[in-house]
């Protein structure tokens, strides 16, 4: 089978006569033998092209979703490169604001936002709360009631459209645990119960039908189910979530951020809204900015059946595939336009048959123990969803740009293994 399609690899992929990756300027494999595997490898010069696409697309609107992959470094990342940031939890918030990025650039998401998470978010002053139910209002009242500053509100709401994605991260149809409901009349009792309350300043609508969408259509069409709703509020903002697909195998489609906007904006034309258009983009900024680098430990050849190839990573690195299906493409780095005819089944070191990192997988013919094989577009949900099962200690993080790379999160040890046991 064909080599590794070059359009999965980030934006400043090289490779030489030889067949070897070079990414921001540094040799793969050699990254591998400096910093150990498993190893996440971010293109900077990727991610900031894909901030920078949204910004030039939607102004002030264009707001990354940090769920996709956060750290210190990314949240100032996306800060420096104008982009809002969209934080889902205590948590998200705690690091966007410990990276220095002002309250106001942070929009507040969760649907079961604690009363310690509100006045969290009060008092960092962010810029947006997107509420979700009536007992995040009844939060928000008595915080206020107790002092705190009105913050400038939206409300979610769920359109009723379903958009073409896994089941798991489709969010936009009716039955739903996020939202008000469009069809039900929930969203519009809770647009006159939070104009009318003095504890909060109702800016907008916000709705998000799902994750991984390739159908740019199913975003047009939620935006034509919204519009007899948002346009005679009369409210100045819109924000229509994030969901962008992207390509991770060969053969899927991956329509840039630029052309997802033409049609939001479209969409919003031909409906009459005017109000200022804000999206939400994660994995459409962070998933193919990075590489996953694995070193093979074991190779099994089931006579009849299919070779296993081990890797000392997993599904605590990646749980996509166990999670939804998820298809990976996997490659050598020292041999990166090389055929890849040897069909194998990449795997996981964890206790459980389920740990498959790409079950299809095509390699070259001399993949040999010891080898650094890659997953490319990991750079979305991996990380961020990342555990410690089996006590396997979380991989780092690396940027790299202009020949140089610079650890963003350290590599787990044993000893953090312990630091919360008491
Ligand atoms: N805004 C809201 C309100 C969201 O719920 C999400 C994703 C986003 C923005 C960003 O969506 P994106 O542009 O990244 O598709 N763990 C799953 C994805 C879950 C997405 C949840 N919400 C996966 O690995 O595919």
């Amino acid at each position: 089978m064909t080599p590794l399609p070059r359009h999965l690899l980030p934006l400043t992929a090289e490779v030489d006569a030889a067949g070897r990756l070079a990414v921001g300027g540094c040799d793969v494999v050699k990254l591998a033998a400096e910093y150990g595997t498993p190893l996440f490898v971010y293109d900077e010069a990727h991610l900031r092209s894909r901030c920078r696409e949204a910004v030039e697309a939607f102004g002030a609107g264009a707001t990354y979703a940090a769920k996709a992959f956060l750290c210190r470094a990314m949240a100032a990342l996306a800060h420096e490169e104008g982009m809002a940031i969209d934080v889902a939890s205590g948590g998200e918030l705690h690091v966007a604001l410990a990276a220095g990025v002002p309250g106001e650039r942070l929009v507040l998401h969760g649907n079961n936002k604690s009363e310690d998470e509100v006045a969290q978010a009060l008092a960092a002053g962010v810029g947006r709360i997107v509420v979700d139910s009536h007992d995040e209002l009844d939060r928000i009242e008595s915080l206020v009631a107790a002092g705190a500053a009105p913050p400038h509100v939206l409300v979610r709401v769920t359109p009723g459209v379903e958009a073409h994605t896994h089941v798991y991260v489709m969010t936009g149809q009716a039955d739903s645990k996020f939202g008000f409901g469009l069809a039900s009349g929930e969203a519009a009792a809770a647009v006159a119960r939070m104009a009318s309350s003095p504890a909060m300043e109702l800016v907008g609508i916000h709705a998000h039908i799902g994750s991984n969408v390739f159908a740019l259509s199913s975003f047009a069409q939620a935006v034509d189910v919204l519009a007899d709703f948002v346009v005679p509020l009369g409210l100045p903002e819109l924000s229509l979530g994030g969901g962008l697909g992207v390509a991770y195998v060969e053969g899927e489609p991956s329509p840039s951020i630029a052309e997802w906007a033409g049609v939001l904006t479209k969409a919003c034309a031909d409906a009459g809204i005017t109000a200022r258009l804000a999206v939400e983009p994660g994995r459409a900024i962070a998933a193919a900015a990075a590489l996953t680098l694995y070193t093979v430990g074991t190779v099994k050849e089931l006579p009849g059946i299919r070779t296993y190839v081990s890797v000392d990573g997993g599904m605590s690195d990646n749980p996509r595939p166990v999670l939804y299906g998820s298809g990976y493409e996997a490659f050598l780095p020292r041999a990166t336009t090389a055929e890849r005819p040897r069909p194998v089944r990449v795997v996981g070191k964890h206790c459980e048959s389920g740990d498959v990192i790409v079950d299809d997988a095509r390699v070259p013919a001399d993949l040999a123990v010891g080898d650094i094989l890659a997953t490319p577009v990991t750079g979305a949900y991996g990380h961020s969803m990342a555990s410690n099962y089996n006590r396997v200690p979380r991989p780092p993080v690396i940027f790299v740009a202009g020949g140089a790379a610079r650890v963003v999160v350290r590599r787990e040890t044993l000893d953090d293994l312990l630091r919360l046991d008491t």
